[in-house]
């Protein structure tokens, strides 16, 4: 046996007893606890424990669902993770379970994580390193996400659309009457998607007209959306590449409206965005911006959300766009003859309006 001062220290003194190595584990073990925790919670594991108040092992396993091998080997790492405690053999929720089990917000991320972003993720660094989106193959077959959304393979395609209208949708309502109270007569919504938010639009003010801007394939979608609200007849689409730079955008536009649009894109694509929505203003025109800034967020776990999504934005989505302190597009906005007018925190569960006109 070699002497002991020959023995290599395991751990480092420096890194014993700390806090912060079991922190480090978590870490490491995350995308373990991530599974099982959501395997637990999709077959129906947590629910029994919520309806039974508590139950063992043996009684979870009712023979037409997992065997107790199974069930000990989810619970026994959801103990771990603080998602359900064990007293006398009996395993019950913790408040963190029950959030997982009833909450909305909870359950949304989890599914957006699992289908659209946990496979792609795998290839990450070569992702950061190309700056393109190679973990999208794992979905399907396009330059970025974009093309892709209207015919992604469920569930990814059902737990994108919930993910992004969850956070979207809520502050819709909110962000209206300040954009009506300009009282906008043509309005440009880039980024339309599947038109939510012109239908908001085109329901409040029977006098104002849109124009939708997004991807061909994303604009049909839009187009069945107003069509079926009967309000097509006020609504102008406009196929368009946004990475076009050179294509213009339709003018005379008393308000351009990009809600979760600017964080689809590099930081270069957004000052031609900002170039290009400067330039179709009317007089009295106005850039809203309606977006998800994790400097500007009253709660950590709003700030903590946004930042792990700019991952997705560099393996599925473009591979160089991510979500930005508002200080970067409020710059942007600036460096293209826009000035800062308004912003507006608070709106929905974690957005924020800017507002900007002509620096002139
Ligand atoms: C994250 S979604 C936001 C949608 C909507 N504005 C909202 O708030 O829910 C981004 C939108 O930008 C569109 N988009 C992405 N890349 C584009 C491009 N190169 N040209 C035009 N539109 C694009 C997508 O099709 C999608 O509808």
């Amino acid at each position: 046996m070699r002497p002991a001062s020959e023995l290599v220290e395991f751990p480092p003194a420096r890194l014993r007893g700390l806090p912060a190595r079991f922190e480090a584990q978590k870490i490491a073990f995350g995308p373990v606890v991530f599974q099982c925790v959501r395997v637990a919670w999709k077959s129906g594991l947590l629910s029994r424990l919520d309806q039974t108040g508590g139950a063992s092992v043996a009684e979870l396993a009712t023979g037409d669902g997992l065997s107790e091998y199974a069930i000990s080997v989810l619970l026994e790492t959801a103990l771990s993770a603080g998602v359900v405690r064990r007293e006398d053999g009996r395993y019950s929720l913790t408040p963190v379970g029950d959030n997982v089990l009833h909450d909305e917000m909870t359950q949304i991320n989890i599914n957006y994580v699992h289908d659209v972003c946990y496979q792609g993720l795998f290839a990450l660094d070569a992702c950061l390193r190309e700056e393109k989106p190679l973990g999208l193959k794992t979905l399907g077959d396009w330059p970025t996400v974009y093309e892709g959304l209207s015919t992604l393979p469920e569930p990814a395609r059902a737990s994108w659309f919930n993910f992004d209208h969850y956070y979207s949708d809520s502050a819709f309502a909110q962000a209206l009457p300040h954009v009506f109270a300009r009282k906008p007569r043509m309005l440009m919504d880039i980024g339309a998607n599947t038109g939510k938010w012109s239908l908001h639009c085109l329901r409040h003010d029977p006098e104002v007209r849109l124009t939708l801007l997004d991807l061909p394939v994303q604009l049909a979608e839009a187009r069945a959306t107003l069509d079926q609200a009967g309000l097509l007849a006020r609504a102008d689409l406009h196929p368009i590449d946004i990475l076009d730079f050179a294509a213009p955008f339709p003018d005379g536009m008393d308000a351009v409206w990009m809600s979760q649009f600017l964080t689809c894109f590099s930081a270069e694509a957004i000052s031609h965005i900002f170039r290009r929505a400067a330039a179709c203003l009317s007089a009295r025109g106005s850039v809203w911006v309606l977006d998800t800034f994790w400097d500007r967020q009253r709660h950590d776990i709003a700030s903590y959300c946004l930042i792990n999504t700019s991952p997705y934005f560099t393996a599925i989505a473009s591979g160089n766009s991510k979500m930005y302190e508002s200080s970067a597009i409020v710059a942007s906005a600036e460096a293209q003859g826009l000035r800062l007018a308004e912003t507006i925190d608070d709106l929905g569960i974690c957005h924020s309006l800017l507002r900007f006109e002509r620096a002139e």
